[in-house]
């Protein structure tokens, strides 16, 4: 990802915003001075201060200056910046990796049945996929920490549904990730794929699963039962 056209700061301020995270910036105020961290950049204090001027005209860190050196808080902003940097290097060293999310099974609209049912989506699904999906989407609300977690499926190399149109509208593209559901009891079911649109986003707490099988049925599941659901490579 590119740091730059997001917030405006360089990897120079970037190392800053890491090295404030390590010291525990991320869990509240930090009381740092300038010279501590000139000595941790092995730069001057001039230097010090000057990047964490920018990191904070870029909203990815709040100061406030006392007589013996400032506090600081990494932002929302801040946070989500280190957080692609961690996607990153989940990239390059987790290859093979999975992301477990875990949730209740819920459910929606009905609107997954009309959609996966359309022709133009209908025809990828049995290319990309290998099989016709059951007409629906199982839907998973996602515990908070799975909501998290869940911008790590990102890293994940996906299986891509384009986008394509007919005489009335477009409809959008989409991403699949192999998928294997687990109940709590420990039954799973193997040949899943998770849908979503490409341009998700990264905290949205419904997880919606596609499978040849009806998954309900499958795995005896219902409303408010508990699954974990294994999101991996394509392969
Ligand atoms: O949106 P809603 O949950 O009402 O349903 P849907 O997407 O139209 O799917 C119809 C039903 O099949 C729902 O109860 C889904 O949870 C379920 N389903 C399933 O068990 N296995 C699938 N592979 C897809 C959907």
């Amino acid at each position: 990802m590119s740091v730059t056209s997001e917030s405006a700061v360089g990897h120079d301020e970037l190392a800053v915003l890491k090295l404030l995270a390590l010291e525990g910036g991320l869990e509240g105020d930090l009381k740092i001075s300038c010279s501590h961290l000139a000595d941790r950049l092995e730069a001057s204090n001039q230097t010090a201060s000057r990047r964490l001027q920018r990191l904070e005209s870029a909203a990815l860190l709040e100061r406030d200056t006392v007589s013996d050196g400032q506090w600081v808080a990494i932002t929302d902003a801040g946070e989500q910046v280190l957080h692609g940097e961690y996607e990153d290097y989940r990239r390059i060293f987790e290859t093979d990796a999975e992301v477990e999310l875990e949730g209740t099974v819920t459910s929606g609209m009905g609107e997954g049945r009309h959609y996966i049912s359309l022709p133009g989506y209908k025809r990828q699904f049995e290319d990309r996929l290998g099989y016709e999906p059951f007409p629906g989407t199982l839907n998973v609300d996602l515990r908070d920490d799975s909501v998290r977690r869940r911008s790590a499926v990102s890293s994940l190399e996906p299986v891509p549904i384009d986008g394509w149109e007919d005489d009335e509208r477009t409809y959008g593209p989409a991403v699949c990730h192999p998928a294997i559901v687990e109940t709590a009891e420990g039954d799973r079911y193997e040949n899943a794929h998770t849908i979503a649109p490409e341009r998700t986003h990264h905290d949205d707490d419904q997880l919606e699963v596609i499978a040849p099988d009806k998954l309900r049925e499958q795995l005896a599941l219902e409303d408010d039962d508990h699954v974990t659901v294994h999101v991996g490579d394509r392969r």
